[in-house]
């Protein structure tokens, strides 16, 4: 089968398409062969080695969530999957392929109405943006900053912090095209990068969801109401300095609070129980899927170049 690893690490020109062995699926596990194949930040991260390499090796299979048909179960999983349509999670490796593993767990069957394509764009991302809202603990009413808006997991966490009757939704872009689509969404007011650029949004908010990490990172942490929570869900642009926990703590009459949350943490059920509900959210038209491009699998080079370049609103989509 058609595969897409990284040949070397560094820029999207070291992804390379190869032919692999159909995989058997292990026991407790299933083979979905794949529609749809989402192309994610953390993707990107890996490939780029950001963070260092993660202990990845070249010939790493880049890739964690597919949706297609059941095409064989291993020991101990029911027969009655096979053929059923699905999403599936498969780790931090093995999504970009024709014929993909993942645990029974990690697979969610797909409602009517929901194409390959759209689970993809939601099924990984939307339950960040879920949990990542519960965890700064959002009360409707209470304004909400959103950094790094305009990819996938922030384009959920807009429309769930709007639909939860949020005091006021700010997000930070880099274009006033993309703060027309965020707006769209539900946001209410749109900055740039630095956090400025609209004089009629709040100076700081109850709740900062952080999808882009790096350097700026103090610069929202000031930007907290006191008992306001700052949550770390992505580093795309890598670590924050050394000692931004230091203004965090000088201010601490303020009771503002900084955490992370990695889905990791979440036990499988209740991200399983969220996704599943999004889905059917979905599919009825109640939560957007926000597809930026759908392109052949072995493009996928092409896709990480787009998102390098920084030209992805929500979430490129690969088909094999
Ligand atoms: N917590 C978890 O469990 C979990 C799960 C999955 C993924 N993640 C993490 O989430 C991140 C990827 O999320 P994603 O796919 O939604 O993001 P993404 O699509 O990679 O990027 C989101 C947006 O961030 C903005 N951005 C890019 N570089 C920036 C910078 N240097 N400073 C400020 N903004 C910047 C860009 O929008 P503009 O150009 O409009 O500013 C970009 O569209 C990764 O770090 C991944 O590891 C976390």
């Amino acid at each position: 089968m058609k595969a897409v690893v990284i040949k070397e690490f560094g820029t999207s020109d070291g992804l390379e398409v190869v032919d692999l062995p159909v995989p058997d699926p292990e026991p407790g596990q299933v083979r979905v062969a794949t529609e749809a194949i989402g192309v994610g930040g953390v993707d990107a991260l890996i490939r780029r080695a950001t963070l260092g390499d993660m202990g990845f090796q070249a010939g790493h299979v880049l890739g964690s969530e597919v949706a297609g048909r059941v095409t064989a179960v291993g020991d101990g999983v029911d027969a009655s999957w096979l053929g059923r349509r699905v999403w599936a999670f498969t780790g931090l490796t093995g999504g970009y392929v024709e014929q993909a593993v993942a645990d029974i767990d990690e697979v969610v069957v797909l409602p009517d109405g929901l194409s390959g394509v759209e689970a993809v764009a939601l099924g990984g991302s939307g339950v960040v943006a879920h949990f990542a809202l519960e965890r700064a603990g959002f009360a409707p009413g209470e304004t909400v900053l959103v950094r790094g808006a305009a990819g996938s997991i922030g384009v959920s966490v807009v429309q769930l912090a709007a639909r939860g009757s949020a005091g006021a939704v700010a997000v930070t872009t880099s274009s006033a095209e993309r703060g027309v689509r965020l707006r769209e969404l539900g946001a209410t007011h749109v900055l740039d990068r630095e956090g400025g650029g609209d004089s009629d949004a709040p100076s700081s908010f109850d709740v900062v969801i952080d999808i882009a990490g790096g350097a700026q990172v103090p610069l929202f942490l000031d930007k907290l109401n006191p008992n306001g929570r700052f949550l770390a869900v992505g580093l795309i642009a890598g670590l924050p300095p050394n000692d931004f926990g230091v203004p965090l703590i000088a201010a601490f009459r303020s009771s503002v609070s900084f955490a992370t949350l990695s889905l990791d943490t979440v036990p499988v059920a209740a991200k399983q129980a969220v996704r599943s509900a999004q889905f059917a959210e979905a599919a009825r038209g109640d939560l957007r899927t926000v597809v930026h491009e759908v392109l052949p699998l072995d493009q996928a080079a092409r896709a990480h170049r787009a998102m390098d370049e920084g030209r992805v609103f929500g979430r490129v989509v690969l088909v094999p």
